[in-house]
This record gives structure tokens, C-alpha cells and sequence, in this order.
């Protein structure tokens, strides 16, 4: 389980994270919220990457909140996912399994899963996006963590790939069975993959019904019109 509790953050004096909370189960949650409404912020505060100014993050009921970010058991996958070029597709997957933290058996799985067996010893500069999005993926779900969060992991891939790759990656985070957090600007890509859907306006964010409704609840908040009557 992951909950988040009053998270907020503020950067030159403005809220970027205005009391954000959160209780999830193993399911896939989506943010949705146009550029700058906080979303990487969020997952950087949840990672440990970046310290929120006040708020408490639970892992399993455990505060995490001043953990380090190896410590806290997250897998992370940033908006541009860097892989190891000099190191092969299959080094890259097992690069957490070197320090004796993750799981072969979880890589195998989702190797074949998601169909990489032939590309286990190309480099990453010979790989398609589409490619390198799911070797991140399983990059991060081989270190066996307890919660994954991904930040617009496809936001460099064309949507026709994308449209392929969303089931795949829904299947193999339902597969996996934790709490995954998954954000993005794009209410069509949210649609494809979340459990749960909820809008981020302004460092702040509300549970919606369903991915439609994100913009919605965006235009209002930004007095946004339609041009299209
Ligand atoms: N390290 C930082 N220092 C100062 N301001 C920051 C920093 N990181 C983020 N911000 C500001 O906080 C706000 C939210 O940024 P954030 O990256 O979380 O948004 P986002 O929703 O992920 O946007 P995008 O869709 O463009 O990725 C923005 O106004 C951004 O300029
Ligand atoms: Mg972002």
C-alpha cells in the first residue's frame, strides 16, 4: 500500500504541491494535468528524490518520508528513462540485480512478456523507443519493489506505438500486483492503462470517474473555453 498525506512543496514561494493525498492499493492510479500542474514533482517527493516541506509518505503503513530513495524500495521511471549505452539491453534489466537486490525470476517473466528475447544483446543506441520504454520497465520492475511510479515513461514515443504498448505495460503491472502511480498530460494514454483516474490542477488533485473527465475539471480550473460550440 502507498499513502500520501498532505504532501506540499513550494518552490520560489509559489505551490507547486498544495496538501496532496493519496491511498492506494495494488492498483494502477492515474494523474492527469497539463505541464507544470505538479506531476513530476509529486513522484521526485514519493521517490526521495526531492525533500516535499511538509507531509508523510507510508510504504505499507511505514513512514518513508526521510528515507533514502535506495532505501525506500520504489520503482522509478523518469520522464526521459536513461538507459546504460554502453551496456547491453540484458545488462541494463539486471544492472540492480549486480548488487544482489532484485529478482531474475521477475526479469524472465517480463522479458518474454513483453517479447525482448531478441533484442537481450543489442546495445540501447540500436534500439527503437518502443523498445527502450519496456526494457526501462523491466529495468525497474526487476529490482522487486514494493510500489512503481512512472513519469510520462512514453512521452517520446509515436502514438501508433503507443497504442501498442499501453496494453502491454497495463498487463504487466497488473501482472506485478502493487500500488503503481502513473502520470501523465494525455487523458487518451490515462485511459488506456489506469484503474483510478484523478485530475492535477495547480499542485492539487482530485479524484475523477473516469479519464474524460480530466479535462473537464482542467478547463474549469483554468477558465479555459472551447473554441467548438
Ligand atoms: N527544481 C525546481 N526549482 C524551481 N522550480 C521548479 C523545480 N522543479 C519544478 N519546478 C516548477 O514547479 C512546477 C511544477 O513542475 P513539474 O515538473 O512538477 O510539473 P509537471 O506537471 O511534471 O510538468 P510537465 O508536464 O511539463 O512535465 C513548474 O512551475 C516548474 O517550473
Ligand atoms: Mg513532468
Amino acid at each position: 500500500m502507498l499513502k500520501i498525506d498532505k504532501l506540499c512543496k513550494q518552490y520560489n514561494n509559489q505551490p507547486v504541491l498544495n496538501q496532496v493525498s493519496l491511498d492506494m492499493g495494488p492498483k494502477i492510479s492515474v494523474i492527469i494535468g497539463l505541464n507544470g500542474s505538479g506531476k513530476s514533482t509529486l513522484l521526485k517527493v514519493v521517490a526521495g528524490i526531492v525533500e516535499p516541506d511538509s507531509g508523510t509518505v507510508y510504504i505499507d503503513r511505514q513512514d518513508i518520508t526521510a528515507l533514502d530513495p535506495e532505501e525506500r524500495k520504489i520503482g522509478y521511471v523518469p520522464q526521459h528513462p536513461a538507459l546504460f549505452n554502453h551496456l547491453t539491453a540484458l545488462e541494463n534489466m539486471r544492472y540492480c540485480l549486480k548488487n544482489g537486490r532484485g529478482s531474475e525470476k521477475i526479469l524472465d517473466r517480463y522479458v518474454e512478456m513483453l517479447g525482448l528475447k531478441d533484442i537481450l544483446t543489442k546495445k540501447p543506441r540500436t534500439l527503437s523507443g518502443g523498445f527502450k520504454s519496456r526494457v526501462s520497465l523491466v529495468r525497474s520492475l526487476a529490482s522487486q519493489p514494493k510500489v512503481m511510479l512512472l513519469d510520462e515513461p512514453l512521452s517520446d514515443i509515436d502514438v501508433a506505438v503507443k497504442e501498442k504498448l499501453l496494453p502491454e505495460f497495463k498487463k504487466v503491472l497488473k501482472d506485478m500486483g502493487i500500488p503503481t502511480l502513473y502520470v501523465t498530460h494525455d487523458p487518451w494514454e490515462a485511459s488506456l492503462l489506469g484503474d483510478n483516474f484523478y485530475a492535477m490542477v495547480k499542485g492539487k488533485i482530485t479524484e475523477i470517474n473516469s479519464a474524460d473527465d480530466a479535462f473537464d475539471i482542467i478547463k474549469a480550473s483554468y477558465n479555459i473555453k472551447s473554441s467548438v460550440s
